[in-house]
């Protein structure tokens, strides 16, 4: 939606790939108190979504949702308030059906204005708006419907459109919401990451800021991919300029997958305010070379390999479009290091891993030659 907000994806937590239906409000406090303990908000992470079953399965007597009372106790705007004392956002969950997915609350079909004024009441930042028990009714009327209250509530609340891209939501979702699910739910393997990347690259050229593809929340941190898998989930992510939202319950998340959600200069990309989503450069035996455009300038480019042995992928600054230069700098975003070279930008990959680099057209060679493990650096 062009009303300035979500210039860049929205990054957050999300508690669904962690808990499912197990929700209370402990976890969504505590998860607060970490993004402020652990760096995250300093990273830039902001938004704390709580997903499906946090209300109760009845309305009240004024037709309002209300919050589940053993999983919810304080009530949401209490929840919103102390999420709001530590400089963060609060996000909420609905279906545009008569019930959400988990069937246990009722969902916002022609509900959409009381629903979105109560949200709004609450202090509400974020609204992700699933797509179970829709009862067959077009998808666009009721995106609209919520899209139109939510504007009418006055209160600045980024709409997320959760219909699996089912029906293009890419052709119409930057009209309607701030971001749109591009694919069905992720889960926490391997093969899953690389379907949703198989199905969101493509997607890229819908991508803007306000209006972003949306291939589901991270699993970086749930125990069932390696290191190297979650780098690479993480990389191509940002990458594809996706909203950054933690699906770990952080009080038990290892220190390795919190240093990947971390990583700063990874997150720069998808932060990056120029707002376009890499495009897939080159593709051939499961060797994928992806290049992001940023705004000042440099290139972004991910050397991704979808293979189970370790093979080496290479590209070139030309074909990544860069202007010529009798050398290039570019930084290593995973071993944090800078390196130059007159124009091959290559690597050998480990299994499911993803080399990525930023290459930079401010600086030139450097005096000092740096070179960068399992670089091969060509000197023509
Ligand atoms: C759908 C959504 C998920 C999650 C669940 C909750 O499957 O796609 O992200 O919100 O519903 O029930």
């Amino acid at each position: 939606l062009p009303d300035g907000l979500a210039l860049t994806p929205p990054m957050g937590f999300n508690n669904w790939n962690a808990t499912g239906c197990a929700i209370d409000e402990k976890l969504i406090k505590d998860t607060a108190d970490i993004f402020v303990s652990r760096g995250l908000k300093d990273a830039g992470y902001e938004y704390v979504n709580i997903d499906d079953c946090w209300a109760a399965p009845q309305r009240d007597a004024s037709g309002r949702l209300t919050h589940h009372p053993e999983r919810f106790p304080s009530g949401i705007k209490a929840i919103a308030d102390y999420v709001h004392s530590k400089g963060l956002k609060l996000g909420i969950y609905t279906s545009a059906g008569t019930q959400t997915c988990a069937k246990t609350m009722p969902g916002g079909l022609d509900h959409e204005q009381i629903d979105a004024q109560t949200f709004a009441d609450w202090g509400v930042d974020y609204l992700k708006y699933d797509n179970c028990n829709n009862e067959n009714r077009p998808a666009l009327e009721r995106y609209t419907k919520m899209r139109d209250a939510l504007k009418k509530t006055g209160r600045p609340i980024v709409f997320s459109i959760c219909e699996w891209g089912q029906n293009k939501p890419w052709e119409w979702g930057a009209d309607i919401g701030h971001l749109w699910r591009t694919t069905g739910d992720i889960n926490d393997t391997w093969p899953k990451v690389v379907e949703l990347l198989k199905k969101n690259a493509p997607l890229a050229p819908y991508a803007k800021p306000g209006a972003w593809n949306d291939p589901d929340m991270l699993e970086v941190g749930n125990g069932g991919m390696t290191d190297t898998e979650y780098k690479s989930h993480f990389s191509l992510w940002a990458m594809m300029a996706a909203p950054l939202l933690i699906g770990a319950d952080l009080r038990k998340i290892s220190p390795a997958s919190l240093d990947i959600l971390r990583n700063k200069e990874v997150i720069a990309l998808d932060q990056d305010r120029l707002g376009v989503q890499a495009r897939v450069l080159s593709q051939a035996d499961g060797k994928w070379v992806f290049v992001k455009p940023l705004a000042n300038g440099d290139k972004a480019v991910a050397l991704f390999n979808e293979n189970a042995t370790a093979t080496t992928i290479g590209t070139s600054a030309a074909a990544l479009g860069l202007p010529r230069r009798p050398g290039y700098v570019a930084r290593d975003l995973w071993q944090h290091k800078d390196f130059q070279t007159a124009g091959e930008l290559s690597a050998v990959v480990p299994p499911h891993g993803t080399v990525v680099y930023r290459v930079s057209t401010a600086k030139w060679w450097q005096a000092e030659p740096l070179v960068s493990a399992g670089l091969q650096l060509t000197t023509s």
